[in-house]
Parts: C-alpha cells; structure tokens; sequence
C-alpha cells in the first residue's frame, strides 16, 4: 500500500482549471520528485494533500485511508508535514525555539499517548540531525537562507511526520549546501521517511529521487524513474520548449 496516494485531483480557481485529473503515489522510506515549469500546479497539489486547498474533484489517501474531508490540523496529526516555498520562520524566535515550537505542540497531542522522550531531548536531536547544532541559539532573523531552510526542515521533522512535503527547500542555498541537503533527505528516507520534493534544481532531484512525477500546466505528463523522465520528448518540452535538448 503507497504511503501517499492523489487520485484524480482537480481544482478550479472560478475560470482557471489549475490542476486536471491529477493522480501519483508516494512510498514510505523513498523520495518522490514532483518537478515542473513555473505555474505548473506543484503548491497547489501540495495544498491539496495538506488540506489548505478544497479540490473540486478528487481524493488523498494516506495510508489507505481517505482523508479528503480532513482539516488541516487533522492532517498533520496523521502525519503529513510541509515546508512551503516562501520560508516561513519566526524570525524573532531562535532557531532552536521554532523547532521547540513544533516539538511542543507534538508532545502535546501525545500526551495520552505513548511517552517519546522530553521535547528538549526531540529538540536537541533534531537540532544536530539537521546540523543547526553551531548556530542553534541564534535569532532567525539573522540567519541566512541555507539555515533558514534547515530551521524549517528541523520544524517540520519535530512533528514525528510520516510523509514530509517540500517546496522548493534548496532555493537560496549555494551548491554545496543543496548537496549537503540532498543527502541529508537520502538519510530520513532510509530511516522510512517517504518525502515529496518540489524542487526547480533537476539534478538534486534526478540525484536523491527513486521516481519522480512531471506537471505541466496542471497535468502529470510524466511518472517514472529520474532516467525514464529525463528521456521523455514531452518533459523536455515542457521544460525547454525544444524537443531533444537536455534537462
Ligand atoms: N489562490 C489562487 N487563485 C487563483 N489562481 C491561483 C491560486 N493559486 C495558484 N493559482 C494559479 O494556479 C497555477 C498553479 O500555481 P502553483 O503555485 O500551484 O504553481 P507552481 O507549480 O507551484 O509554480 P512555481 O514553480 O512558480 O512555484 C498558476 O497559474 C497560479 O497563478
Ligand atoms: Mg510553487
């Protein structure tokens, strides 16, 4: 059973068909590649899974389980997480607090629950994990855009997800720091993390993605391994506008 699964989703905004019958899947413990031209429908196919966006047609299924008519919050109790493309950090707040924030509200869904450690143990972990270890305790405000990003992944990763939405997150990072978070998404993959990575750098996605999925003009145009798309006239296409030329 797919760990994520979009079946035939379409949304309209008043005249504009925005997303057409969109349908993929997602496996626990992979990356999955959701790349595409700019306007292409890769946000709004993330507000549909995480629930911010109302489809006109279609279902998302996690774990087997239709959570089409969920909330938000409710989404993310089940283990849907998200970044989102235009950072969003609270920039007064330290780094390790905004994680700690995320952390908290975590611990307190569990209270019931089974006990997962102390929200400062969670914290610190993932605070190392996502190697913010130096500047932890700096104000967000002053960090750079490569920090910022961590900040955010670390955030997302202190709510215990099972599926972890990213968009755009190597944006604003220079060439060794979008290596370094490549492979930092390879390691929680392999630890059973399933990721869904929108992500405009086509080499880190051909790279760390087991498959990949190809928007165009809210359509998947393309589903298959990195090789199997990067092959594809019509991927070329829509990327290039000239058939043949290399992605
Ligand atoms: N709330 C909205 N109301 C109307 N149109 C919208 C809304 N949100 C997005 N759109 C339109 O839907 C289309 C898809 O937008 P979307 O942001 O999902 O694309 P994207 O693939 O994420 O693009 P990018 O690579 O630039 O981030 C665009 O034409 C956009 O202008
Ligand atoms: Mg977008």
């Amino acid at each position: 059973m797919a760990l994520l699964e979009v079946r035939r989703v379409d949304v309209r905004f008043g005249g504009l068909h925005v997303l057409h019958d969109v349908t993929f899947a997602c496996e626990a413990g992979e990356i999955t590649g959701l790349i595409g031209p700019n306007g292409a429908g890769k946000t709004t196919t993330f507000n549909v899974i995480s629930g911010v966006q109302t489809p006109t047609e279609g279902t998302v299924i996690l774990n087997g389980e239709d959570v089409s008519s969920l909330k938000p919050h409710l989404r993310a109790r089940r283990g849907i997480a998200r970044t989102f493309q235009r950072l969003e950090v609270f920039g007064s707040m330290t780094a390790r607090d905004n994680v700690r924030v995320a952390a908290e509200v975590a611990q307190r869904r569990r209270k019931h629950g089974a006990a997962k450690g102390s929200v400062r143990d969670v914290v610190n972990l993932i605070i190392e994990r996502v190697g913010l270890s130096e500047v932890a305790d700096e104000q967000s405000d002053a960090l750079p855009t490569g920090h910022l990003r961590l900040v955010e992944l670390g955030r997302a990763l202190a709510t215990g997800p099972s599926l972890l939405l990213l968009d755009e997150p190597s944006s604003g990072l220079n060439e060794r720091e979008s290596a370094a978070f490549g492979e930092l998404l390879t390691e929680l993959a392999d630890e059973g993390l399933g990721i869904l990575l929108v992500e405009h750098d086509v080499p880190m996605v051909m790279a760390i993605c087991e498959r990949v999925h190809v928007l165009d003009q809210g359509m998947v145009i393309a589903s298959g391994t990195p090789a199997e798309v990067q092959a594809n006239n019509a991927v070329q296409e829509a990327y290039l506008g000239t058939k043949g030329a290399a992605l």
